[in-house]
């Protein structure tokens, strides 16, 4: 609500004791306003929803500094008249260190009747999930802030509880003006000041907050790439860059729009002209994108021999995992050639799915990333582990018990777009 113009959040160490409250520290919060049916872009006022008068509201962000690695907190937040909310736990991030960790594709359609469930049983798959990365398409209209209410309404306190890594997708943006397609397009102007994401000098300000990196511990650096942008050259710069410096064990890159897409008809070659060769060059372990509402896991062994050659006892040859999914029910037919199209790269398909509702649990332990996806009832449906020997890798497969390819023509019937 507008009408609050200063707030606060307390935290404290969430030890065993009942009144962990008193020994809270107090922030204040950084408070600005957003018109909800109102964007800027260019300078001018913008009207994002024509039809709909919508109130004017705050949106409070807070900063907790000097936290102790792998530590339990609770944090509150203050709101309205004074009133506080519940105390939520978090676990920051280790120095190193088995973690694990959720990743969904576009949950954008039925956000909160059909959605709620996949984000739902992804936690109880994964209750010590340290973060949660959305790939993209989180709701369906960007500024619509309905949209919004309903996926935080969604995960509920899981949001609060377990941090995002957001991808913007292209439905994070707005055309701003009908006929001026992609020259106008424009961030949600919710994005900004709903996640607060870390701001890269080396970046230009049309990507700040859309493509960061999240150096989460020695283990593990997330790229964040913003595959919206018309010219991705600058990203590409900046990726190559910050790769060439990441001392992480495993990096792992996310961006919505897929480098090999698998849905409908669709592709995206500027990701694998401008993308793919940094990929490449830095032997980046894991890419999970969105947008084409399919399941797809493949490989990359475009340095197939280069294990060999270091004599670790190969299994299947691996450069670059590559995974499309889908978390929300809209749902897109494979693409018909499956990834053939795509063979000159050296990349292979390795497992597929329609018509379902994905979310997925990734560990990392040392040498090894184990990748489980699961459909929303909780049953795996793609298991593989990944096991590192200098920069050598390998894959070892466990699909044993996985069910039969889901396709249309063996599931529910299917409709769309209205959920
Ligand atoms: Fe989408």
């Amino acid at each position: 609500m507008a009408s609050v113009t200063a707030t606060r959040a307390e935290i404290a160490l969430a030890t065993p004791d009942a009144r962990i409250d008193l020994a809270a520290r107090s922030v204040a919060a950084q408070t600005e306003r957003v018109d909800l049916d109102k964007a800027m872009a260019g300078g001018a006022t913008i009207a994002i929803a024509a039809n709909e008068t919508l109130p004017a509201v705050a949106y409070h962000s807070v900063r907790f500094d000097g936290l102790r690695p792998d530590t339990l907190y609770a944090y509150r937040v203050m709101g309205v008249d004074g009133h506080w909310s519940e105390w939520f736990q978090t676990r920051t991030a280790p120095l190193s260190g088995p973690i694990r960790f959720i990743y969904m594709g576009d949950a954008q359609n039925g956000v909160l009747s059909l959605w709620s469930r996949t984000i739902r049983a992804a936690f109880q798959a994964a209750p010590d999930a340290r973060f949660m990365l959305h790939a993209g398409d989180l709701v369906n209209r960007a500024s619509r802030d309905a949209e919004w209410a309903d996926w935080f309404k969604a995960g509920s306190f899981i949001h609060a509880m377990v941090p995002a890594i957001p991808v913007a997708g292209n439905h994070e943006y707005d055309q701003s003006a009908p006929g001026e397609g992609d020259r106008m397009k424009l961030l949600s102007h919710l994005w900004r000041p709903q996640f607060r994401l870390p701001v890269d000098p080396g970046l230009p300000a049309p990507v700040h907050e859309t493509a960061y990196v999240v150096r989460y511990s020695a283990d593990l650096d997330v790229f964040v790439l913003d595959s919206n942008q018309r010219d991705l050259a600058p990203q590409a710069q900046w990726l190559d860059a910050n790769l060439k410096m990441s001392k992480a064990r495993w990096r792992i890159v996310t961006m919505h729009h897929p480098v090999f897409s698998s849905g409908g008809d669709r592709d995206n070659k500027t990701n694998r002209d401008v993308i793919l060769p940094i990929l490449l060059r830095h032997n980046v372990d894991l890419v999970l994108q969105g947008h084409d509402h399919t399941y797809a896991r493949g490989l990359l062994d475009a340095n197939a021999q280069e294990p060999r050659r270091r004599g670790f006892a190969v299994g299947d040859k691996l450069t670059t995992m590559f995974v499309n999914s889908v978390s929300g029910p809209k749902q897109y037919q494979f693409r018909k050639q499956g990834w053939d199209d795509y063979a000159p790269t050296g990349v292979k398909l390795e497992r597929q799915g329609e018509n379902g509702q994905f979310f997925q649990v990734i560990g990392i332990d040392g040498d090894r990333l184990n990748y489980t996806a699961y459909t929303t009832d909780g049953v795996a449906y793609d298991h593989v582990e990944i096991e590192k020997r200098g920069n050598a890798k390998r894959l070892i497969k466990n699909d044993k018990d996985v069910p039969p390819t889901r396709r249309f023509d063996n599931t529910l019937p299917y409709k769309g777009p209205n959920f």
